[in-house]
């Protein structure tokens, strides 16, 4: 059986994508952003997962205002890099998982969320920048990535709610998937900004790290924010926070924060980022140190030693 192992969240700033193609990572305002990001890379590197889901929003990318459909699941084989208006950027292009896609498209659908489904598409910034934050600049992503595209670019997204709500959808699906695969879940965008109108540059970081806190401790209550509430605290396009609360549907109600990192700013934005792994399931192997082997009571040592032994099942 697939399970998801720890949902991630971080922003997309395009930015970011561009210091990394112009070897800029090292420069003192850009290595603040990439040093919060080091743990991340380790943690990733250790939890290996099968495949990715990728909850992002396209920027008039792949569909222009002609066409935005509200959700929208990669089913496709593989989603190249769009040119966003610089060229494609020289990330590789993202393997996706057609067979997972397909009975994630099939279960959600039949729970009622009426995906889009698409077999074609070029992915933008808001799927590849969280990639590379995570996966460093690899010749090949580590791992296949299911591209579920959000709209939050016209007025009406989807609620905090109904996102939330769909990430339970998608954890039933990946539940009843029968082969053996560890997912994470990406719920990228944010955290707060606005990048045009007369409050350009607005950074709401108390906003920001109550969400954070919520994010982990109590997120029922982020899924009540109205779409006013998000534009009037984190800017116009703070309301990319909604992608996070697909992700944290997908996981377990009491889902252990092992990471956090936020700074500001980047580009115009509040970068944040979280890493929420299911406990049940864990995805990073822990250890066991000598004292706690000494001291611990019989029953809280063989709890520990089923935790030391790695979840991670051959395929
Ligand atoms: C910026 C941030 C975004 O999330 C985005 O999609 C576009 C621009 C910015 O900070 O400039
Ligand atoms: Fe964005």
């Amino acid at each position: 059986m697939a399970r998801i192992i720890a949902g991630i969240s971080s922003s997309h700033v395009p930015a970011i994508g561009a210091a990394i193609d112009n070897g800029k990572t090292q420069e003192p305002y850009w290595q603040r952003v990439f040093a919060g990001f080091e743990k991340s890379k380790e943690w990733m590197a250790k939890a290996k997962p099968d495949v990715a889901i990728g909850i992002y929003n396209d920027h008039a990318s792949a569909f222009s205002v002609e066409m935005i459909p509200t959700f929208a699941l990669g089913c496709a084989a593989e989603f190249p890099p769009a040119d966003e208006g610089w060229g494609p950027r020289p990330v590789p292009v993202v393997k996706g998982h057609p067979e997972l896609a397909a009975h994630i498209a099939q279960s959600v659908i039949l729970d009622e969320f009426d995906l889009t489904i698409v077999n074609k598409m070029e992915v933008d910034h808001g799927l590849t920048v969280p990639l590379n934050l995570v996966f460093g600049s690899p010749k090949e992503w580590p791992c296949p990535v299911i591209p579920l595209a959000v709209n939050v670019v016209q007025y009406p997204p989807p609620t905090g709610h109904r996102c939330f709500m769909l990430g339970k959808a998608i954890r039933k699906a990946v539940e009843s998937f029968p082969q053996d695969l560890r997912v994470v879940v990406f719920g990228t965008g944010g955290m707060s900004h606005q990048i045009s109108g007369p409050r350009a540059g607005l950074i709401n970081s108390k906003f920001d790290k109550a969400f954070l806190d919520n994010l982990t401790k109590n997120p029922k209550k982020l899924t009540r924010i109205s779409h006013l509430e998000f534009m009037r605290e984190a800017g116009a396009e703070g309301i990319e926070m909604v992608m996070w609360l697909v992700m944290r549907g997908a996981i377990d109600d009491d889902a252990e924060e092992v990471y956090r990192f936020y700074t500001v700013p980047a580009s115009n934005t509040a970068v944040g980022h979280i890493i929420l792994e299911n406990r049940q399931r864990r995805a990073v192997k822990r250890t066991v140190t000598r004292k706690t082997r000494r001291k611990a009571p019989a029953k809280a040592r063989r709890a520990a030693a089923r935790v030391k032994t790695p979840v991670r099942r051959s395929k």
